[in-house]
């Protein structure tokens, strides 16, 4: 297999890779994207976050951001400590446009040739559209909730419909303007009692807007803290899935985590459905905080910080493997695993 070619797999194919490789005590070869929160300042305010949620000034507290020249040596590290293929980073957040710096971080990394991607609730797009294409981003993850009033409402402040899709036409003027394929826009749209029932609507609302594709996230939460899935009509949800999935539509419509359609009702309803249990993210990917520390999830303790470690040196020290180790011997009981998207459902 051409190693390069994973960063653009499917998640099957990188799962069926990944399985092979599990059994190596722990280790894993290289991760194949690293998920770099730049900062947890945000300027939305959506009820379904568990960002917002839990507080965000005590969050931002808690992790002072990396300053430029900290992020640099990060990547200078990477390309002197080169891995079997560099990871792709992906910048997320808090919003990740937020960073002042932002537009110096992208050059340094496409300087690099490490290949960058982001999630970005939209509202600073259109001041970054020109040079993330520029400086070849290669996918843009943009969060709409719906029409816009749904939207609106979710996101807690008002026009930050308009200023996503202002975002996302620039984005798509700049590709045009500059002849490249890149970056793909995906809108992200997490399911959540306000517009559950108003997912097909959402795909016409967004189809013509230039985007690539759609993806309805289904909603993430713990044990303790539902959020609004208790506001969602399972039945209805479920038939307008199926209805989405027979139809045929001007883009790609996926849904994340791909949940067979009979496990959406226990998905929702019931915490004690027993879900394959497995995962193979901290096989797949790093995390990194805004103040350096690694983790492989949220299920996870920190494994080193890259200040003071290259990220080679943390991926498979001993702590790392141990708990890859735990989750292969006694799948995964941390509670934050419960509804995590990024378990294996299927
Ligand atoms: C945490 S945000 C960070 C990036 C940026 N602030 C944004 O909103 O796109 C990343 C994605 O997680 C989604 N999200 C937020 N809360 C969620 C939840 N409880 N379950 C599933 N996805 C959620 C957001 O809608 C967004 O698409
Ligand atoms: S914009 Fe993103 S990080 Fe901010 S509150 Fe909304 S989902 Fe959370
Ligand atoms: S399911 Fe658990 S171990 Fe896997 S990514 Fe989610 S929190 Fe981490």
């Amino acid at each position: 297999m051409d190693l390069k070619k994973l960063q653009n797999l499917p998640n099957t194919k990188i799962m069926k890779f990944a399985n092979s490789i599990r059994i190596f005590r722990g280790y894993s070869p290289f991760p194949v994207y690293i998920l770099l929160y730049l900062t947890y300042r945000c300027n939305l305010k959506c009820d379904f976050c568990p960002q917002y949620n839990r507080g965000r000034s005590n969050i931002v507290k808690s992790y002072p951001e990396m300053n430029l020249s900290e992020l640099k040596n990060f990547v200078d590290n990477l390309i002197r400590d080169k891995f079997f293929i560099n990871p792709r980073i992906h910048f997320f957040g808090g919003e990740p446009l937020l960073r002042k710096d932002f537009l110096e971080i992208i050059k340094y990394v496409d300087e690099k040739d490490i290949k960058f991607s982001l999630t970005t609730n939209g509202i600073l797009l259109k001041k970054f559209a020109e040079g993330l294409v520029e400086n070849n981003a290669k996918y843009i993850n943009v969060s709409i909730d719906g029409p816009e009033l749904i939207h609106d409402k979710n996101r807690g402040v008002q026009g930050t419909f308009k200023k996503a899709l202002m975002g996302i036409n620039k984005v798509v003027y700049f590709k045009q303007k500059n002849k490249k394929n890149n970056p793909k826009i995906t809108v992200n749209c997490t399911i959540n009692a306000s517009n559950y029932n108003h997912l097909e609507e959402t795909i016409y609302t967004l189809q013509n807007s230039g985007i690539d594709s759609l993806t309805f996230q289904h909603l993430r939460f713990y044990k303790d803290k539902l959020y609004d899935a208790k506001g969602i009509d399972i039945d209805y949800l479920t038939k307008e899935i199926v209805k989405i999935k027979k139809s045929r539509y001007q883009i790609p419509i996926t849904f994340f985590p791909g949940i067979k359609v009979k496990d959406i009702t226990p998905y929702y309803r019931d915490l004690s459905y027993r879900f394959y249990n497995k995962c193979l993210r901290p096989w797949l990917v790093s995390t990194i905080m805004p103040n350096g520390d690694v983790v492989a999830c949220s299920a996870s303790e920190v494994f080193g910080n890259i200040k003071t470690q290259p990220l080679k040196l943390i991926w498979n020290n001993g702590a790392y493997r141990a708990f890859r180790n735990k989750i292969n011997s006694q799948g995964i009981s941390h509670e934050n695993c419960i509804r995590c998207c990024h378990r294996q459902y299927y």
